[in-house]
């Protein structure tokens, strides 16, 4: 499936980007010209999955179509217990909904946006235990992904009982699409269990980590895909996915155990917010495609082609000297703002201000992921600056050419040759309590 693209003028793109509020989730699809805002729901489907689209059975209940899909989870996952939600946040909903009581502490390796969003809107809180590695982004190191063994348990002996589980994030999408050890995984679930706390694994990119686990980590590189991710999935209790990613479909989530008592809880959440359990938000011709998918994208060379394509537009950015998160993660190049527009104070955003000039160079749709993204302090109210100030530039699967990557990485070092003349940031002018990132509304100063 292909789809035309439309050049624009500076002068256009200036009007666009002014009435969008300099938020480029406000701009129209069909005013950007190449479009890296997110990997999620935005690859190609295969001529397979288009076949299973074909072939869904939209039954109410018992669709053969939910029988697929749950007997390819269980494949791949070893649980037993499957939850088919509308996309991945539906899944923190509906296990959340179960688990999380106010005041309680989640504990995670840079929880994803809307995972923090669904833990600090029911007073509990997030706590952020990855590695001190991923805090330096020019350090080469090959899993920056991976949770601080000695950060977790802190958080877990001072908090005795207030624990209700533990979120591993793979690959970690915050901090750079870094994946996350096997080593690292065993050890984190050994500590977790040790301290009677259960793992849930955010699984949205489980096939990448597996993919840089068999690339990278000593006593894999014989290993399947399919083969890991098995094993990484048998170290935790449950998973929430959002199978946007990882699953190569347009809208889907589901969420794994085989932990019976979840499974029951969930079941009661599942029906009022998603639906009923053999669908739970999906059409049964989606759950086709899904499973099709799933098992797609867990072969290495699909993986393999996908990875490679990102690290060429690293190789790109290397070339042109510009600073990112290193090693290139596994959807997307993370474009280290601060070192980029180190002359704007963080209070003026340098991220965001990035986002917007390459959208003016090139129509080109990036996200930013930094102080914006980061939300306020649940408590203090203030911004939260203590993280990383990244402009990602996030590939969808199957959709572009190693051409496109070219005209990115050129738009983008022409942005940074001029960098010195981009003096200021931009100041807010309206946000959203929670998760403010989506519908902010700046202004440039
Ligand atoms: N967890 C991770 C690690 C994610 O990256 C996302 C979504 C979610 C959960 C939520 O899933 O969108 O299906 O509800 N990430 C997208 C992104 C939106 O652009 O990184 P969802």
């Amino acid at each position: 499936m292909v789809e035309p693209i439309r050049k624009s003028t500076r002068e256009e793109r200036e009007k666009w980007l002014a009435e969008a509020k300099n938020n480029v989730f406000m701009l129209k699809a069909e005013q950007v010209y190449i479009d890296l805002l997110t990997d999620s729901g935005t690859g190609s489907m295969s001529d397979r999955q288009w076949s299973a689209l074909m072939m869904g059975d939209e039954s109410y209940s018992g669709a053969r179509s939910f029988f697929e899909f749950k007997d390819v989870v269980t494949a791949l996952t070893g649980f037993e217990y499957v939850i088919p939600t509308h996309q991945g946040r539906a899944a923190e909903n509906v296990l959340f909904s179960y688990l999380v009581k106010p005041g309680q502490v989640i504990p995670g390796n840079a929880h994803f946006d809307t995972t923090k969003g669904h833990i600090e809107a029911r007073k509990a809180f997030a706590i952020d235990v990855t590695c001190d590695e991923a805090k330096d982004t020019q350090l080469e190191a090959p899993f920056k992904g991976n949770v601080s063994l000695e950060k977790l348990e802190k958080v877990l002996k001072e908090n005795p009982g207030n624990v209700p589980f533990m979120v591993l994030t793979v690959t970690n999408n915050t901090v750079g699409g870094q994946p996350v050890s096997m080593a690292n995984i065993k050890a984190t679930c050994e500590l977790c269990h040790k301290y009677g706390v259960a793992v849930n694994m955010d699984s949205a990119r489980f096939a990448e980590n597996a993919y840089f686990i068999k690339t990278r980590e000593p006593g894999y590189a014989d290993k399947s895909i399919k083969q890991i991710a098995k094993e990484m999935f048998s170290y935790v209790d449950s998973m929430t996915m959002s199978a946007k990613k990882d699953g190569l479909v347009n809208m889907g989530g589901f969420i794994a155990t085989n932990k019976a008592e979840w499974y029951e809880g969930c079941k009661q959440f599942c029906i009022p917010f998603e639906g009923f359990l053999t669908y739970g938000g999906m059409n049964g011709r989606d759950m086709g495609a899904l499973a099709v998918g799933l098992m797609e994208n867990t072969e290495f060379d699909m993986l393999d082609t996908r990875i490679r394509q990102v690290q060429y537009l690293a190789s790109k950015l290397d070339e042109y000297g510009i600073p990112y998160q290193r090693p290139a993660g596994g959807h997307a190049i993370f474009v280290d703002a601060d070192k980029v527009l180190d002359q704007i104070p963080k209070e003026e955003f340098p991220a965001q201000r990035l986002t917007c000039e390459l959208y003016l160079e090139a129509g080109i749709r990036a996200c930013e992921i930094g102080y914006i993204l980061a939300d306020r302090d649940p408590v203090t109210r203030e911004n939260r600056f203590g993280g990383l100030d990244f402009v990602r530039l996030c590939i969808p699967r199957r959709v572009y050419t190693n051409n496109h990557m070219d005209v990115i990485a050129a738009a983008l070092k022409n942005v940074y040759d001029r960098r010195m003349s981009i003096k200021r940031g931009l100041r807010i002018l309206k946000e959203a309590p929670l998760m403010r990132h989506f519908t902010v509304e700046l202004e440039r100063l």
